[in-house]
Formats: C-alpha cells, structure tokens, sequence
C-alpha cells in the first residue's frame, strides 16, 4: 500500500515596507534545506507567471479602483495556491511566502476599507484549507522601514503614503497577531538581519521540528 506523503508546512512573512521579509524567506529556506527539508520560497502577489501578470497590473499605474484590487489581490492568491503552493505542499515540500492572506486584511481591509467580512469571505473561498501553519510579522517602525526600502530602491507604491497610513498597517499587523497568537509571532524587525535569521529558525525547530 502506498503511504499517503505527509502535506508541507506552509509559513508566510509579513510586514510593512523594508521589513527584511524576503532576506529572512531566504534564510529559513537554507535553514530547512541543512535539515534535509525542501522549501520552495515564493511571493504575493505573484508566484507563478499569470499571479505575476496580475502583479504588474496591479502594483503598476495608474492604481485601479479599491474594489477592483481586492479581487486582482485574490485572483492573484487563488492562482498561486492552485499552482504553486497546492501541489508543493501536496508532494510534502514546504512552501514560505513573501506576503500572503494578512497583507491583504492589513492592506485592502485595514487600510484599504474593504468590509473585513467580505474579505473573510473571498479568502474562505479561494485560500481555505491553505491557511498558514505559522505566521511571522516583522515588525518594523515605518520610518526605519521607509529608509530601508529607499536604500535599497525598492520603493512600493506605498512609500509615498502618510505617515498616519504606514502606522494603520504596522497596526494591523499586530492586531491580527494579539487575534491569532497560535498561528502568528511578532518578530522585532529593528534586530539584526542574521540574528532574526536565528530566532525565525528557532522558533520553526521548536514548533515542527524538535521532538516534544
Ligand atoms: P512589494 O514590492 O513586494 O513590497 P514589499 O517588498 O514591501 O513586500 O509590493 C507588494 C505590495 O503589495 C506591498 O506594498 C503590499 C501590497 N499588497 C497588498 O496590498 N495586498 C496583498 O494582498 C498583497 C499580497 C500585497
């Protein structure tokens, strides 16, 4: 008989502009990869060629309609998991993402304004049973964050916003953290790049990993 393969793990970064998200993806993946576990990193909005598509329309410009965004968010997202993030997770690889469902809570609901129960809704529809197994936000004072991404040149749309709305998202983040403390940790973003690097793989060995 053919054992059922054990379904992957799938854990997402989040946080506001420059938070280090994407170098800490890299560096869980290595962590993983020393333990002899394959993690395929990947991005929202994006992942897999039509998910990126939509990511150049919808980060592109000029922005389109509130309402519309939310549904290219979710396209994007339902694309993804069907063909990326599903059958990874299914052949028992593990899959760490750049952003995902909390990015548009905190983003179009947060801040955006769209009803946090129609966002439920869609993401029931298009993410359930791929919800994250854990959660990490780091976070970040936007003004540190700002300073980072603009280093880096790697300015969103986004950087140009107040300051008040850079501060609704780092709220957000948290919020949905104090909700949901079993799925998501807080991670002081102002820490080193390799000693986040440190606490993230600590924190992943002891919840999947370590025996106990
Ligand atoms: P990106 O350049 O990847 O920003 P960052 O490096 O900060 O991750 O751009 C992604 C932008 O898309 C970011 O500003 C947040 C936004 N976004 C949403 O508004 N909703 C979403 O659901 C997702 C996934 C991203």
């Amino acid at each position: 008989m053919v054992s059922a393969m054990k379904r992957g793990k799938l854990i997402t970064l989040e946080g506001g502009e420059g938070s280090g998200k994407s170098t800490q993806v890299v560096h869980l993946a290595n962590h993983l990869r020393k333990q002899g576990i394959e993690a395929v990193c990947t991005r929202e909005p994006g992942g897999v060629p039509f998910s990126e598509r939509l990511r150049d329309l919808v980060l592109g410009h000029p922005p389109a309609s509130p309402k519309t965004e939310f549904l290219m968010f979710a396209a994007a997202r339902s694309e993804h998991i069907a063909l990326l993030i599903e059958p990874v997770l299914s052949r028992g690889q593990w899959v760490l993402c750049d952003r995902y469902i909390d990015s548009t809570r905190v983003y179009q609901g947060a801040l955006g304004g769209i009803d946090p129960g129609l966002i439920a809704a869609i993401e029931t529809y298009t993410v359930k049973p791929f919800l994250p197994e854990l959660t990490f936000i780091l976070d970040v004072n936007p003004r540190i964050g700002l300073e980072r991404a603009r280093a880096r040149g790697e300015l969103s749309r986004y950087d140009a916003a107040a300051e008040e709305d850079h501060e609704t998202v780092r709220k957000g983040f948290l919020d949905i953290a104090a909700k949901e403390p079993g799925r998501c940790v807080v991670i002081d973003g102002h820490e080193g790049e390799l000693e986040i690097a440190a606490q993230v793989a600590q924190i992943v060995d002891r919840r999947f990993l370590l025996p106990g």
